[in-house]
C-alpha cells in the first residue's frame, strides 16, 4: 500500500484509544438531543449525510483566509488583506461548532476502528479550531496560527475523506444491492412458495445475488433489500414495528428504520433510502422484483 495509505490506516488500530472511544460515543448519547434535531445532524431530512457538506463553510473559509495572508504577505502594501482574513477565520471558527455536532452524531454509529480514526480527525480539528480562536487574541503572530489552523483542518479532512471513501462510515452500503438482483431488477422473479415462510417474523431471502429482507403476514408479503443502508447489518436480524405508512424494520444494529413499502428512512442514524422491492404473490408462489431506492 502508498505510504499515505499506510499512514491514513495507521489510526484505525490504534487500540489505547478505545477507553476514549467509548466515553466519547456514550457522552454523545448523553449530551446530543434526540428526534428532528439528531435526523437534521445526521442529514436524514436531506437523503444525505450533514457533516461533510457542513465541513464545506470552516474549509473553505479558512483556505481563503489562508491564501489572503498569503497575499497580504507578497504583495506590495497588501497589509490590508489581514483584516478579511480574521473575518474568514472567524467564520471558520463559527461554522466548525455545528460541524463537529453532526460529525459527533454519526460517530455514535461508527464501528470501534472507524471510530479510532474519526477520534484522530476531530483531534486535528480541535488543533485547528484552537488556532483560529488563538489567532483572534493576538496581532503580532495571528496569520500564522490562522495558517496552522488550515493545514491541522487540511490534514484532519483528508483523514475524514479516507474514513469515508477507505473506511465507508457515511457511505450507502446498499447501492449495489438491485445491481446484485439479476433478472429480478427488471422483472418479478420466484423466490420460492408462500408457506415456507414463517408467519409473522423477518426471514432472509435471495434474489439473484440480492439478499432480501421478507415479512410474510398471513397471505400478504412484504420486503426490503436485506443489507442496511447505514453500516451493512442484516435487517432480517431486526423487528418489525408499525408506523404512520405502514410496517417498517429496525436495523439491529444501530436503529435505524425503514418503510417496507418504498424503502424511506424513518429514523435513525442512516440518510439513504433502503432499495425496495415489489412483492406479488400468485398461486401460492411469492415474486418480487428488486426495484432500487425511492427517488426523493
Ligand atoms: S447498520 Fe447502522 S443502522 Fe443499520
Amino acid at each position: 500500500m502508498s505510504l499515505i495509505g499506510t499512514l491514513f490506516d495507521a489510526p484505525s488500530r490504534l487500540t489505547a484509544l478505545d477507553p476514549v472511544a467509548a466515553r466519547a460515543g456514550a457522552l454523545a448519547d448523553r449530551l446530543l438531543p434526540g428526534g428532528r434535531v439528531r435526523a437534521l445532524l445526521h442529514g436524514r431530512p436531506f437523503g444525505h449525510p450533514a457533516h461533510p457538506a457542513m465541513a464545506m463553510l470552516p474549509v473553505g473559509t479558512s483556505i481563503s483566509a489562508l491564501l489572503l495572508d498569503a497575499a497580504a504577505s507578497a504583495l506590495p502594501g497588501g497589509r490590508g488583506l489581514h483584516a478579511p482574513a480574521r473575518g474568514l477565520a472567524a467564520v471558520a471558527l463559527a461554522s466548525a461548532v455545528p460541524t463537529a455536532l453532526a460529525g459527533w452524531a454519526d460517530y455514535t454509529g461508527l464501528h470501534r476502528d472507524q471510530q479510532r480514526t474519526a477520534l484522530v480527525h476531530a483531534t486535528g480539528n480541535a488543533v485547528a479550531v484552537t488556532c483560529w480562536a488563538a489567532s483572534m487574541l493576538t496581532g503580532r503572530r495571528a496569520a500564522l496560527l490562522r495558517t496552522a489552523g488550515t493545514l491541522a483542518a487540511g490534514a484532519a479532512g483528508a483523514l475524514g475523506g479516507h474514513l469515508s471513501y477507505r473506511w465507508a462510515a457515511g457511505a450507502n452500503h446498499a447501492e449495489h444491492l438491485p445491481h446484485l438482483a439479476g433478472a429480478a431488477q427488471r422483472e418479478h422473479v420466484d423466490i420460492g412458495a408462500l408457506e415456507d415462510l414463517p408467519d409473522g417474523e423477518l426471514t432472509r431471502r435471495h434474489a439473484g445475488d440480492a439478499p432480501l429482507c421478507v415479512l410474510r403476514r398471513g397471505s400478504s408479503v412484504r420486503a426490503l433489500t436485506d443489507t442496511c443502508t447505514h453500516l451493512g447489518a442484516g435487517l432480517h436480524g431486526g423487528e418489525v414495528r408499525e408506523g404512520p405508512g405502514g410496517p417498517e424494520v429496525v436495523c439491529p444494529w444501530h436503529g435505524s428504520a425503514f418503510r417496507f413499502d418504498d424503502g424511506r428512512v424513518v429514523d435513525g442514524p442512516a440518510t439513504a433510502p433502503q432499495p425496495a422491492v415489489d412483492v406479488r404473490v400468485a398461486d401460492g408462489r411469492v415474486l418480487v422484483r428488486v426495484d432500487g431506492p425511492p427517488q426523493s
